[in-house]
C-alpha cells in the first residue's frame, strides 16, 4: 500500500517534470560565483510547493544494512527527492540517479547523499567509546578525515556521526557509538570529529557534513533498554547532555538528528523547545535537523500524535526538517501548508537550510562523485596507519601483577585461546560501515606474526562466545598446559553492542567465565584480553588474572594494536572514558555524581560500592610520579584566567604516553555540583627519565562556571578545589 503511494507521488513529479522542462542554464542559483544565500533565495523562489516538500524528505537507495530500520524501500527514486541514504561503497549507481535528478527534474537540484559512518568508511578504525580512551582528539579528528575521504569518494556526502550522547549505563549497546560518561569527554571528541569530517571547506571532494547524533539525551534510556523513554530534568538537560552538542554546533556542524526518546513527556523529535528555541535560535544553527530513521511516524506510538499527519504537524513546527523514511512529509506536508497549520515561511526556512547544506557542499557545481578505483579510495597505507596508532592508544591496560606484561622474550610458547583468539568479523564492531573483515588481522594472527621467530604461538577457541558446549575445553586447557603463558581472548559479539542491543547484564555469558576458570587450574601466567563494545562485569575473573588489557572493537588493525602491547612494541597509554562497575547491580555508577547525603552509609549489602575499575583508569608499562599542582593564583576573579601545572616525571624504565585529566570540584554552590567533573586534558610523551610540565590554561567563568536548568552558564564567589589524580588545590574566587 504505502509502496503505491510513493510510486503514484513519484510518477506526479516524473510527469510533471518531464511536461515542465525549462531550460536549466542561466539562472542566478546557478551561478557560482553568486553568494549561496542569493543562490538559496533564487532557487526557493523558483520552487514548487511539491518540489519544497521533497527537498525535507529521505528514501534510501541500494541495499539497506540496518537490519533495525524496518521500511518499504521507495523503488521509484523520485528525480526531486531531497536526500537518500547510499547504501554502496561505489558511486556508480549514486551517479546515476544524480543524473535523473540534474536531468529529469524541472530544477535540477541535486540529492544529497547520506549514510551511516560511524568509526570509518573501508577502513575501520575502533569504535568511539575505544576512541575515547586515547585522550588523543587530534588523532581521532585524523581518523574521521580518513573516513570522510573514503566516503565521498564513494559517492556519500553527508555521514550521520559523530554519535555524542553521554551514557552512564553499559546495559544500553548504544555506550559503543558514544565517547563515554563524561560530557565534557564527548564535547571534544565532538569537535574533533566536526573538524575531521568537514574539514575547512565542505566542498573539497574528500570532506563530508557531520551530523551531531541523537539530539538529545538518548544516553538516559530507563534500564539501558533502546529506544525508551528518558527522565531528564532541566538540570540535567544542561549540565550532562547538551555541552557536546553545543560545541558541536560551535564547530560548525552541518546537521544534527532528532532522537527517538521521549524526554520527560516530550519526545525530541517534537520538541520545539530543544530544536527552535535552543538550537536555532539560541545557538544560531544554520544548517538543518534531520529525524532519526521512522522517529517522525513514532510519535505515534508515543502517544503524542494521533497518526502520520498529526506526526506531521508536530515533528515539523518543533522544527525537523528532514524526513528520514517516516513517508511523513512526503505525504502530508504539502496539504498543512494549504491547511495553513504550517505556515509558508517556516517551510521556506526549512528548504533554506537543506539547500544551504547542498551548496556549501559543492553538489551544485559538482553533482556526480568523479570515478575512482577501490585502490585509489580505500586502506591506503596513511589511513591504515592512523586507524593502528588510534587503536594501539585507545586499548587499556586494566592489570599488570608482577609485570606479567610485555610478555617476556624468554618465553618459549605461549597458547592463545578463546572465542576472540582468531575472530575477525567481531573486531570490526558495530556500524562496520563498508568495512570487510577480510581486512582484519586476528590476536592470534598479529602475536604470531609481532614473535615470530623468539616464542611459539599456538591457539584454540576453547568455546564459542555463548551457549553451554564446553566440548572444546580440553583441547585448549591441554594446549595451555603445555606453554608458559595463557593469553584468554574473550569477549562479544560485535551485534551484542551497537543499536537495539541492549543486555540486562554486562557479564560475560558464563561458558566464557567457565572456560577461564578451566585455564586458570593450569596454573600459567594468564593474561585476559578483552573485546567489547561496553564496559564488563569482570569481578569473578579479575581475581584470577596476572594482567588484564581491552582492545575495545579495533576495526581493521585488529589483533595487531594488542599483539603489539602484549609484545611490548608498544606501551600502553589509554584510560577508562566509562566506568567499569564492579557489578551490573551498580549501573547507573559514574564518576561524576553528585554527593549522597550520607557517604558512610547507603551503600550495597551484598557488594562493594565502588566500581571495579574508575574513569580515567588505566596503567603503563612505566611509572608516572607526579609533582605537587601549582597555580599562577590561589585567588581569581570570576572573570579572570588562571594557569594550573603540575610536573610529572617518567619513573620507569620506558617512554610512555601519558594523559593528565584536570577535575574541578565545587564543595558548596546555590545547586549541588557533582562531586568532581573534568575540565581539561592533555596527553604527551614522557620519556624515560624525563619530566613535563602538564599545564592547564583556565578560564575560570567557562571552566569553574556551571550551567542551570536554562542553559545559563554562571560563576558564583567562593571556594573551588582544582584536582590531578589524588592532588588537590584550592582557589578562591572573587566577585
Ligand atoms: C538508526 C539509528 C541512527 C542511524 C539511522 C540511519 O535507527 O538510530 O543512529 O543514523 O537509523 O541508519
Amino acid at each position: 500500500m504505502k509502496t503505491t503511494i510513493t510510486s503514484l507521488l513519484a510518477l506526479v513529479f516524473l510527469t510533471k517534470g518531464l511536461l515542465a522542462q525549462p531550460k536549466k542554464q542561466g539562472f542566478l542559483y546557478q551561478d557560482a560565483g553568486k553568494p549561496i544565500e542569493e543562490r538559496i533565495s533564487d532557487l526557493l523562489g523558483r520552487m514548487t510547493l511539491e518540489e519544497k516538500v521533497m527537498q525535507l524528505n529521505q528514501y534510501t537507495l541500494g541495499r539497506n544494512d540496518n537490519a533495525n530500520n524496518m521500511a518499504d524501500p521507495v523503488n521509484d527514486i523520485p528525480a526531486e527527492i531531497g536526500s537518500l541514504i547510499y547504501f554502496s561503497s561505489n558511486p556508480d549507481l549514486r551517479n546515476r540517479v544524480q543524473h535523473k535528478a540534474m536531468e529529469k527534474s524541472r530544477l535540477g537540484i541535486p540529492i544529497l547523499f547520506g549514510y551511516d559512518v560511524i568509526h570509518g568508511f573501508r577502513t575501520i578504525y575502533p569504535i568511539s567509546l575505544a576512541q575515547a580512551c586515547s585522550w588523543n582528539p587530534e588523532l581521532v579528528r585524523q581518523a574521521t578525515a580518513v573516513a570522510a575521504q573514503e566516503s565521498r569518494m564513494s559517492g556519500v556526502d553527508w555521514t550521520f556521526s559523530p554519535m555524542i550522547d553521554v551514557a552512564r549505563d553499559g546495559r544500553w549497546g548504544r555506550v559503543a557509538e558514544g565517547y563515554g560518561e563524561d560530557p565534557y569527554t564527548n564535547a571534544v571528541f565532538a569537535v574533533a570529529s566536526v573538524k575531521g569530517y568537514q574539514g575547512d571547506n565542505l566542498a573539497s571532494p574528500t570532506n563530508v557534513a557531520a551530523c551531531l547524533k541523537h539530539y538529545v539525551g538518548y544516553g538516559a534510556s530507563e534500564g539501558g533498554r533502546d529506544y525508551v523513554y528518558t527522565e531528564i530534568s532541566n538540570q540535567t538537560l544542561w549540565d550532562t547532555y547538551m555541552l557536546p552538542y553545543e560545541e558541536g554546533v560551535k564547530a560548525g556542524a552541518a546537521t544534527l538528528m532528532s532522537s527517538f526518546n521521549d524526554i520527560s513527556g516530550t519526545p525530541s523529535s517534537a520538541n520545539e523547545y530543544l530544536l527552535r528555541d535552543i538550537l536555532k535560535k539560541r545557538w544560531q544553527h544554520d544548517g538543518f535537523v534531520v529525524s532519526d530513521w521512522g522517529a517522525i511516524v513514532q510519535l505515534t506510538a508515543q502517544g503524542v500524535a494521533k497518526d502520520r499527519k498529526e506526526a506531521t504537524l508536530k515533528s515539523f513546527n518543533a522544527g525537523v526538517e528532514m524526513d528520514m523514511m517516516n513517508q511523513c512529509y512526503d505525504r502530508h506536508l504539502a496539504d498543512l501548508v494549504k491547511e495553513g497549520k504550517v505556515k509558508a515561511d517556516l517551510l521556506d526556512d526549512a528548504v533554506k537550510r537543506v539547500l544551504r547544506v547542498k551548496f556549501r557542499l559543492g553538489l551544485f557545481e559538482r553533482p556526480f562523485t568523479p570515478v575512482s578505483t577501490e585502490k585509489e579510495r580505500f586502506l591506503l597505507p596513511k589511513s591504515l596507519k592512523i586507524a593502528t596508532r588510534l587503536a594501539e592508544e585507545s586499548i587499556v591496560l586494566l592489570k599488570n601483577e608482577r609485570k606479567t606484561l610485555p610478555l617476556s622474550a624468554a618465553l618459549k610458547k605461549i597458547a592463545v585461546i578463546g572465542p576472540m583468539s582468531n575472530s575477525k568479523w567481531n573486531l570490526l564492531g558495530s556500524w562496520r560501515a563498508q568495512g570487510n573483515a577480510d581486512d582484519a588481522t586476528t590476536v592470534y594472527e598479529g602475536l604470531k606474526r609481532e614473535l615470530e621467530g623468539k616464542t611459539q604461538v599456538v591457539q584454540a577457541p576453547g568455546c564459542d562466545f555463548d551457549g553451554n558446549d564446553q566440548s572444546g575445553f580440553a583441547e585448549a586447557v591441554n594446549m595451555a598446559a603445555g606453554a608458559d603463558a595463557i593469553v584468554v581472548c574473550l569477549g562479544e559479539k560485535s551485534q551484542w553492542s551497537g543499536e537495539n542491543a541492549s543486555r540486562s547484564t554486562i557479564a560475560l555469558p558464563q561458558l566464557q567465565e567457565e572456560l577461564l576458570f578451566a585455564l586458570k587450574k593450569t596454573g600459567k601466567p594468564l593474561i585476559l584480553v578483552l573485546s567489547s563494545g561496553r564496559p564488563l562485569e569482570l569481578n569473578r575473573l579479575e581475581p584470577l588474572c596476572d594482567a588484564i588489557v581491552t582492545m575495545w572493537q579495533p576495526g581493521t588493525p585488529g589483533g595487531s594494536p594488542i599483539a603489539a602491547v602484549i609484545s611490548g612494541k608498544v606501551n600502553p597509554s589509554g584510560k577508562l572514558a566509562m566506568t567499569f562497575p564492579y557489578a551490573t547491580g551498580q549501573i547507573p555508577i559514574y564518576y561524576n555524581h553528585r554527593q549522597s547525603a550520607r557517604p558512610h552509609q547507603g551503600k550495597y549489602q551484598d557488594i562493594q560500592a565502588k566500581p571495579l575499575y574508575d574513569f580515567g583508569y588505566g596503567l603503563s608499562y612505566t611509572t608516572f610520579e607526579y609533582g605537587d599542582l601549582k597555580a599562577s593564583a590561589r585567588k581569581v576573579k570570576s572573570d579572570g584566567t588562571l594557569t594550573l601545572e603540575v610536573a610529572v616525571k617518567n619513573t620507569g624504565d620506558a617512554d610512555g604516553l601519558e594523559t593528565v585529566h584536570w577535575y574541578l570540584s565545587d564543595p558548596v554552590s546555590s545547586i549541588s555540583r557533582p562531586l568532581k567533573a573534568l575540565k581539561y586534558f592533555q596527553k604527551q610523551l614522557v620519556k624515560k627519565g624525563e619530566t613535563r610540565i602538564f599545564s592547564f590554561q583556565v578560564n575560570v567563568k567557562k571552566d569553574f562556571g556551571f550551567v542551570d536548568g536554562k542553559g545559563e552558564k554562571f560563576i558564583e564567589a567562593g571556594d573551588y578545589e582544582v584536582m590531578v589524580k589524588d592532588k588537590k588545590i584550592k582557589i578562591e574566587v572573587t566577585p
